[in-house]
């Protein structure tokens, strides 16, 4: 079949994907109807036009403000829901999705709440949809290490619900070694490690190097900086570590979807994936972000199976967190 059907209808697992990243405009719109707040947007049309950015600054700039309407479970529950009944269009049978806590808890929204409802969209895309989806609770790199501890600890009454926990937010002057703690303490907890090394950022490599040789994480989400260092690339080959790439994602906040880096590090056989980071804001679902980058690079339907090959061997599935599901 044609590349573009073949790239959609490909079974695929989802790794890099922010539930607050999914909110469109028209439930935006929809949930601030129903919890009485005024945007200062007048239609959906106005939303979507506001969702304009250059680089990962500007980006959360827009995209943390934009989450004040989420407040209740249902709200929470109805965003994941949303986010996956799309998914399942884009041919995604399993998602492990990030979620923000703090980006909620910090302007007095319950952590209960949030996980709570993110966690019944789950449970319910098993059965109604046949999709199996986790949590990956994300800390905000540019809020303390105190801060991040103090949520893992909140979180762990929940952990059967928690596949593992990721980093996100702005890099800038938040290396890596600031969670060490925090990541050690989640690794003993059981979680599984990921953190974001996003693209082009000042240090980018040391990051990536820090998070290989002293976090000790299982992925890394972007990462794409580590083809300027051979040897860490050898490594990361070596021990089988898993990149989230998103290649829509990297050509809004860097005008370039980074193929050439994605396809040589595939082409070397160190295991890239594709993703959507934030689809409402980039306009691309995962299935969305194979079809561009194989036009882009000019992939053949053997690589994009490689790709989806890789999503399931670099995800979190295991006999214990199928049975901790229910
Ligand atoms: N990088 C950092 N923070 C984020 C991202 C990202 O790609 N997406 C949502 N929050
Ligand atoms: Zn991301």
């Amino acid at each position: 079949v044609a590349l573009r059907d073949f790239a959609l209808g490909l079974p695929k697992a989802e790794l890099h994907l922010h539930l607050e990243g999914t909110l469109e405009p028209e439930l935006k719109f929809a949930l601030a109807e129903r919890n009485g707040i005024t945007l200062p947007h007048t239609s959906v049309e106005e939303i979507r036009a506001s969702y304009d950015f250059t680089d990962l600054t500007s980006f959360l700039a827009i995209y943390y403000p934009a989450m004040e309407v989420l407040q209740t479970a249902d709200d929470f529950h109805d965003l994941a829901w949303e986010y996956l009944v799309r998914a399942k269009a884009q041919g995604v049978v399993h998602a492990e999705m990030f979620f923000d806590p703090q980006a909620h808890t910090s302007r007095g929204v319950p952590f209960e709440n949030v996980i709570g409802g993110y966690r019944r969209a789950a449970v319910r895309a098993a059965d109604e949809l046949g999709i199996t989806a986790e949590l990956i609770l994300c800390f905000l790199r540019d809020f303390s290490a105190e801060y991040a501890m103090a949520t893992l600890m909140e979180a762990l009454p929940y952990r059967r619900w928690i596949v593992g926990v990721g980093l996100d937010s702005d890099e800038r002057d938040n290396p890596p070694g600031k969670f060490a703690a925090v990541f050690a303490r989640a690794k003993a907890e059981g979680f599984f490690l990921t953190m974001h090394c996003d693209i082009d950022q000042v240090g980018s490599i040391d990051n990536i190097r820090a998070v290989i040789d002293e976090v000790g994480v299982d992925r890394i989400d972007h990462g794409t900086n580590i083809v300027e260092d051979p040897a860490l690339v050898a490594i990361a080959k070596e021990r089988g570590l898993g990149f989230t790439t998103c290649p829509v994602s990297n050509s809004f906040v860097t005008e370039q979807m980074k193929s050439d880096e994605i396809v040589g590090l595939l082409r070397e056989g160190v295991r890239v994936t594709i993703n959507s980071d934030d689809p409402a804001y980039f306009g691309a679902y995962v299935g969305d972000n194979y079809v561009a980058l194989a036009e882009q690079a000019g992939l053949s339907h053997t690589d994009l199976v490689q790709l989806a090959i890789n999503s399931f061997e670099v995800s979190w599935i295991t006999p214990a967190r199928r049975a901790a599901y229910v």
